[in-house]
């Protein structure tokens, strides 16, 4: 495979001391007595899955998770020796082969599943590690109450399991309300109702820790906040967080356009006076949404300029003709700091109708991580 090095100018650059300051307040906010499972499916967040594993191993963090299977033997094929979690796609009996050669750890919420991998590990002459998922209100996926007392009156009989974590995940932990206290309380029945300990419990995601519930647990995790952005803006003033990530590029033309002019496909947009335009590449393809089209905005010179007309493919345009001195090549911040102004992904979002969780994934593998 030829590797190449980055040569447009188009980089995601990853703070890697953002993410290590970001660990240290999530686990100073938790206190002592938790222990983080860092999440880093869908290429952590689109921060690179290996870069920022490396970093988390380095720094001990004691579990990684990611959604499917393929994600953890990625993470294994680069050295990563930390147990990873598979949240989503870890407990197919197709599978189990994979998750055994890449010693990845399922999580499972269908009882036939788990009986299939304690019959696995019992052929193999081990005892797997699991984690259980419980449905308390998200109805998405897990065991539900009635399936719990079921899986309950079995769990005594399944010999080569070793049970790990039991866990649930909030339907809606940025805001505090008392759906989170139901899915909390029905998370300590089933806690009750169970006839085994296991070693973690956990239900905390980012929303959760920085509202400080879920976190009575001996575990939590953490996606967003690891990597410097809040669920929502208005819980930035829980804890302080660095962002990890500044996607940034260059203005690589530089064009003067007359008043009534149009601009990029289907002229949606027209100059009402005379103007200056540069067009930066980065386009839909990236993951420069084309719903920023005549709506998003960028820093160049640390002042910020307006998209106008529609995203392309691989470029888009803005309006400097209000900032001095604009110049071939001067660098352009699409999320992140310059000068005294900041762009930030949850006012991206915000913008765009959508989460920081999207904007962040969509940053396509065409753009490079490059570690600060
Ligand atoms: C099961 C589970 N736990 C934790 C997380 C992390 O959530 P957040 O990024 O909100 O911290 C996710 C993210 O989707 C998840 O699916």
């Amino acid at each position: 495979m030829i590797e190449i090095a980055p040569l447009r100018p188009t980089v995601a650059e990853i703070d890697l001391s953002a993410l290590e300051f970001n660990v240290g307040q999530l686990q100073k906010k938790i206190g002592p007595h938790a222990s983080i499972m860092a999440i880093v499916k869908a290429n952590a967040y689109g921060h690179g899955d290996v870069l920022i594993s490396q970093r988390l191993e380095k720094l001990k963090v004691p579990f990684l998770a990611v959604a499917y299977l393929e994600e953890g033997i990625r993470l294994r094929g680069h050295d990563i020796k930390t147990p990873i979690v598979i949240l989503t796609g870890g407990q197919d009996p197709k599978t189990f082969s994979e998750l055994y050669q890449y010693r990845l750890t399922p999580v499972f919420y269908h009882l036939d599943f788990l009986i299939a991998y304690n019959e696995f590990c019992k052929k193999k002459n081990k005892k797997g590690e699991v984690h259980l998922k419980f449905d308390t209100g998200m109805n998405r996926l897990g065991f539900t109450l009635e399936s719990s007392y079921k899986l309950f009156k079995l769990i005594h009989k399944f010999k080569n399991i070793k049970w790990e974590g039991m866990m649930t995940h909030f339907a809606n932990a940025e805001r505090p309300s008392h759906y989170n206290q139901e899915q909390i309380l029905l998370f300590r029945k089933l806690k009750k109702l169970c006839p085994l300990k296991f070693k973690y419990t956990h239900m905390a995601n980012s929303g959760a820790i920085l509202n400080n519930f879920g976190v009575n647990e001996n575990l939590v995790r953490p996606g967003i906040a690891l990597y410097g952005a809040y669920p929502a803006l208005t819980l930035k003033e829980k804890l302080e967080l660095r962002p990890v990530m500044t996607l940034k590029s260059q203005v690589i033309q530089l064009k003067k356009v007359k008043r009534g002019a149009y601009i990029s496909y289907g002229y949606t947009y027209h100059f009402k006076k005379d103007s200056i335009v540069a067009t930066i590449p980065v386009g839909y393809a990236d993951g420069f949404l084309r719903y920023f089209s005549n709506k998003g905005e960028v820093l160049i010179r640390g002042k910020r300029a307006p998209v106008v007309g529609v995203v392309c493919m691989d470029v888009f345009m803005v309006d400097v003709g209000h900032i001095p001195g604009v110049c071939l090549g001067d660098e352009v911040v699409l999320i992140g700091k310059q000068k005294k102004d900041q762009l930030r992904v949850e006012a991206l979002a915000e913008r765009a109708q959508t989460v920081p969780w999207e904007i962040f994934c969509h940053i396509s593998s065409r753009v490079p991580r490059v570690s600060k």
